[in-house]
């Protein structure tokens, strides 16, 4: 399983020295939340923030738009450096959404949130690359991660494999060395981790090995 660090957890003095080190501790993918206070009552990642950090590695930008405005922004954060490019099933029409993002040729995803079914995406399967399984209600970081989201995970493992489809699953909010196992034995491609990587008394490094180390 990958893990890609939420840089929301990280300030925006410290993201390049920050994406330095992750860099080196093999991560995949930085996971950019963009707030912008429509679809949650928080702000985060103005564009100027994507470019700091764009500019400062090759690595690919896995961006979670928690936005109601999820297609008009596109353009400016791919501009910005967007790779992959997830918008709330919640807040957006998914067949415009998906088409928006495809004309761009870039990575799309949906995301679900704790409450929302699988059957509100389940239309659009075969034609996203990551469907993001949130485990925590958006809007911050720091929250505990709700085991329940997990079922969603193990339902979207088995009917990928039935369906021979190829989108990825990416977890989201509360993920720690304590729970970690469970995400990854329910299936899981990638987790998202903030705050278990950036705000405690142990180094990033650490942290993120100590994530690796609860996989084994
Ligand atoms: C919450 C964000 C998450 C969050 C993860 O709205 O989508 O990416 O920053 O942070 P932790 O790992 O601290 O829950
Ligand atoms: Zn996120």
């Amino acid at each position: 399983m990958k893990i890609a660090p939420s840089m929301l957890a990280s300030k925006p003095e410290n993201y390049v020295h920050d994406v330095q080190i992750l860099e080196k501790a093999n991560v995949e993918w930085f996971h950019i939340d963009v707030l912008d206070g429509t679809f949650t009552d928080t702000y985060a990642f103005p564009v100027e923030h994507l470019e700091i950090i764009n500019n400062a590695t090759d690595f690919p930008m896995d961006i979670h738009l928690m936005t109601n405005h999820a297609i008009e922004s596109l353009p400016k954060y791919i501009e910005a450096g967007g790779d992959m490019l997830t918008a709330h099933v919640e807040a957006v029409n998914p067949r415009k959404y998906i088409d928006a993002v495809k004309k761009h040729d870039k990575m799309v995803g949906l995301a679900i949130n704790p409450d929302t079914p699988l059957s509100s995406i389940i239309d659009y399967i075969d034609e996203l690359d990551r469907i993001l399984v949130m485990t925590v209600v958006p809007g911050k970081g720091g929250q505990s991660l709700i085991v329940d989201c997990l079922d969603k995970v193990e339902q979207l493992r088995k009917i990928r494999a039935n369906n021979n489809l190829g989108f990825d699953i990416q977890v989201d909010g509360g993920v720690k060395k304590e729970n970690i196992k469970l995400v990854n034995n329910a299936g899981a491609d990638i987790a998202v981790a903030g705050t278990s990587i950036f705000n405690s008394e142990n180094s990033i490094q650490n942290n993120i090995q100590a994530l690796m180390d609860a996989v084994r």
